[in-house]
């Protein structure tokens, strides 16, 4: 099969719209959002549902509420965070830590980020979506390989690019391509960012540095060292943890629930 794949770096290198309704589109934010989504997802969420402010979460926390007073309670789970920390009167912050089964099962979770769910708004007209992070790489490839055109979009921190979402963009290449014609040769065509994003986690591949210590060189690394998550790092670099993704159900709503594999 021919496949094409694009890498936005940041959500502001996004194919125009008449392509992007065609396509697959992968979102990635691996500190934290998408890996928060994943974890959450295995942890028993019920629904994801993101947005790209904290009103915005409010609202959609009260309308769930009053839609359903005649039912026990069941007000989303508000979650998030703003400059790294959770933010005032939501119950979860966004760390994946936090989204443990006891906390989350059977539960909907309202999520806003800086960056990652403003990436999940941006590419809102893309005909599938997706939630990827190197806990779900494997679930990731096996969700999108029939996809003839596929659009990776990384979160970036505040416009810029983010090396930890290039790498997970070059990963999920990577593996798209194992069964290709050898080293170099990709089988897919690749637009130039996605050719960048490939030769980057191909180079990052050396015996002597794990991929905890590359996220913890990136941009989204340091602003986390930096807030006191150090550990987070990680645990969003183990690969292949958990088998399943988080994908949007409803075109149109930012809705995501989490399919097993
Ligand atoms: C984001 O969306 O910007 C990140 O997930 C930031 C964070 O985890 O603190």
């Amino acid at each position: 099969m021919s496949r094409s794949i694009s890498v936005a770096l940041t959500p502001s290198g996004l194919a125009p719209e008449c392509e992007l309704h065609q396509a697959c589109s992968i979102i990635i934010d691996v500190l934290r959002a998408t890996s928060v989504m994943t974890t959450a997802g295995l942890a028993g969420a019920k629904r994801m549902i993101t947005c790209e402010n904290i009103h915005a979460a409010f609202e959609i926390a009260d309308q769930s509420d009053s839609e359903r007073a005649d039912q026990p309670p069941s007000r989303p789970l508000l979650c998030g965070e703003r400059h790294c920390k959770p933010i005032d009167g939501f119950d979860l912050g966004n760390s994946p830590a936090e989204y443990t089964p006891d906390r989350v099962v059977g539960r909907d979770i309202v999520l806003t980020t800086t960056n990652g769910t403003r990436a999940i708004q941006a590419a809102m007209r893309s005909r599938r979506l997706l939630a990827a992070s190197f806990l779900n790489l494997a679930a990731t490839v096996a969700a999108v390989e029939s996809e003839p055109h596929l659009q990776i979009v990384c979160a970036g921190t505040n416009g810029q690019i983010s090396y930890e979402d290039v790498l997970l963009a070059g990963a999920i290449i990577d593996r798209l391509n194992e069964s290709g014609s050898g080293p170099g040769e990709p089988t897919d065509h690749l637009d130039d960012s996605a050719r960048i994003a490939w030769s980057a986690w191909r180079q990052s591949l050396t015996p002597a540095r794990a991929l905890e210590e590359s996220l913890a060189l990136s941009l989204g690394g340091r602003n986390l060292i930096e807030a006191g998550y150090t550990s987070d790092i990680g645990r969003c670099a183990q690969i292949d943890t958990i088998d399943g993704i988080a994908e949007r159900v409803d075109p149109g709503k930012a809705v995501f629930r989490f399919v097993k594999r």
